[in-house]
């Protein structure tokens, strides 16, 4: 069982010790359907229900593992620039977006986004509830519902300085049907972003698999490729993590 399987088992034990009879049908349902809206709007609405207090949920490591690999990558350009804009894809519950939002000491625009609306709400919700103060007073964040596969309608090539996708590839790739779609994100991905921008994916998938995968997916008409690159976060309950950077490679022309 992959780490990212124990995640979910975890998260759906805890869920449905609260109505054991639906367990299984429901663990099922989610497992063959990471690529559907309604399995996760049915995950995010049974794990919220009935619970006092919003708590962000993170699939695996949280803001503190991870934020050696992202807050580096938002350096100040020289010139005088907007906020650069970082995108959170398939935010869920996790606080990673909130928390760039916070730690930034240059100005931010910072989007989670999740195909889920009750994910979406929920989120939308805690941060209007707890009114965070940025680090830095021009940054910004938005939530919204967005599918991954459907970037190009809402951003313009060449828009997004950072992208960051903990687990929504994973979910996507381990999905019956999801394989398509993954290789599609990755795509509008590399497409949205500017020259200097990269995406972030954490995975637990090991190196000689999503590598390959990484290069041959950032393959198509009209995209130059990617350079990828990978390190370690670290390891959690005995499974390797990591973190691929995946830049898109631009034409010498364009
Ligand atoms: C494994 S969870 C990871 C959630 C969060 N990033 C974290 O680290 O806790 C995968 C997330 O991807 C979202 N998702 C699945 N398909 C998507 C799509 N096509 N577009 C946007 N989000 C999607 C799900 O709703 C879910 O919140």
């Amino acid at each position: 069982m992959s780490a990212f399987t124990k995640s979910f088992a975890l998260a759906c034990r805890r869920v449905y010790f609260r109505n054991i009879r639906q367990h299984s049908s429901v663990t099922a349902e989610l497992m063959e359907n990471m690529d559907k809206k309604s399995a996760w709007d049915r995950f995010y609405s049974e794990t919220s229900s009935g619970v006092p207090h919003f708590k962000n949920f993170e699939w695996f490591f949280g803001f503190e593992a991870v934020q050696g690999f992202v807050m580096p990558l938002l350096r100040a350009p020289s010139l005088p620039h907007p906020p650069l804009r970082v995108l959170d894809m398939g935010c869920g519950t996790s606080a990673l977006g909130p928390c760039v939002y916070r730690d930034s000491a240059v100005p931010v625009r910072v989007t989670c986004a999740d195909i889920s609306p009750v994910a979406v709400r929920l989120m939308r919700d805690h941060l209007q509830a707890t009114a965070i103060q940025p680090r830095n007073a021009s940054s910004r964040i938005e939530f919204l519902e967005l599918d991954c596969t459907q970037l190009d309608r809402h951003y313009a090539s060449s828009s997004l300085d950072l992208i960051v996708d903990k687990g929504t590839t994973d979910a996507l790739l381990r999905s019956r049907e999801g394989t398509e779609k993954a290789a599609w994100a990755l795509r509008q991905s590399l497409r949205a972003l500017r020259r200097s921008g990269s995406l972030l994916q954490f995975s637990d998938e090991d190196p000689d698999a999503r590598l390959v995968w990484l290069e041959t997916a950032a393959l198509d008409e009209g995209l130059a490729g990617a350079d990828v690159g990978v390190q370690e976060v670290g390891v959690l309950r005995g499974v390797c993590y990591y973190c691929y950077q995946v830049t898109p490679r631009h034409e010498v022309n364009t």
